[in-house]
């Protein structure tokens, strides 16, 4: 059985980690959007919020679990039983850190494999940082992430200005 651990910060879920989701499946029994409380990044959404606003990405499929953790990816992975982790690579700049992510991960855990996924062509620009800041700036975000994002994205910025 393959188990999947798809790990991000989702701050927030964009259409092109969707893609990535829905293709990802084809791969494996089972994926774990496994949302990361990374340190290093500053959230608009909490974990929580993240969470739901995944889970309400994929209402029907009972082979996607979306959880968070905190720590080594790969001690979570081994902890969820999962073989596989699965990443997205957009441009060029995303391969260094893949490639360094990937090797220490494999140092770290042999028996769990990385796994890396194109991101569709029409994506391959988009981040959630990005998506984040063309909203803040009163720019549309239609079609770069699903509408109940961008909703929960316009109150979370209104909350923040008022
Ligand atoms: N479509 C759209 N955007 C995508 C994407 C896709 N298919 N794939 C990646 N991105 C974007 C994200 O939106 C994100 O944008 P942002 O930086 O503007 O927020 C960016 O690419 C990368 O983010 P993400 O894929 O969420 O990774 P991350 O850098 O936030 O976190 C972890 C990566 C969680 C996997 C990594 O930090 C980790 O493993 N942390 C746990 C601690 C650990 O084990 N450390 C040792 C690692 S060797």
């Amino acid at each position: 059985m393959i188990i999947a651990v798809y790990p991000g910060s989702f701050d927030p879920i964009t259409n092109g980690h969707i893609n990535i989701v829905e293709r990802g499946l084809d791969l494996c029994d089972k994926l774990i959007v496994a949302v990361s409380t990374n340190i290093r990044k500053t959230n608009l959404f909490t974990t929580e919020e993240r969470i739901e606003m995944i889970r309400a990405c994929f209402p029907d499929s009972d082979r996607i679990e979306v959880d968070a953790f905190d720590g080594l990816l790969v001690d979570y992975a081994r902890a969820r039983g999962a073989n596989v982790i699965l990443r997205g690579l957009r441009a060029i700049s995303d391969f260094e850190f893949e490639f360094q992510m990937a090797h220490m991960n494999s140092r770290l855990a042999p028996a769990v494999e990385t796994v890396f996924m194109m991101t569709s062509a029409e994506y391959f620009y988009v981040s959630s940082s990005l998506v984040r800041e063309v909203a803040t700036f009163g720019g549309s975000v239609s079609g770069l992430v699903p509408p109940a994002v961008e909703r929960m994205l316009r109150t979370r910025l209104e909350q923040k200005r008022s």
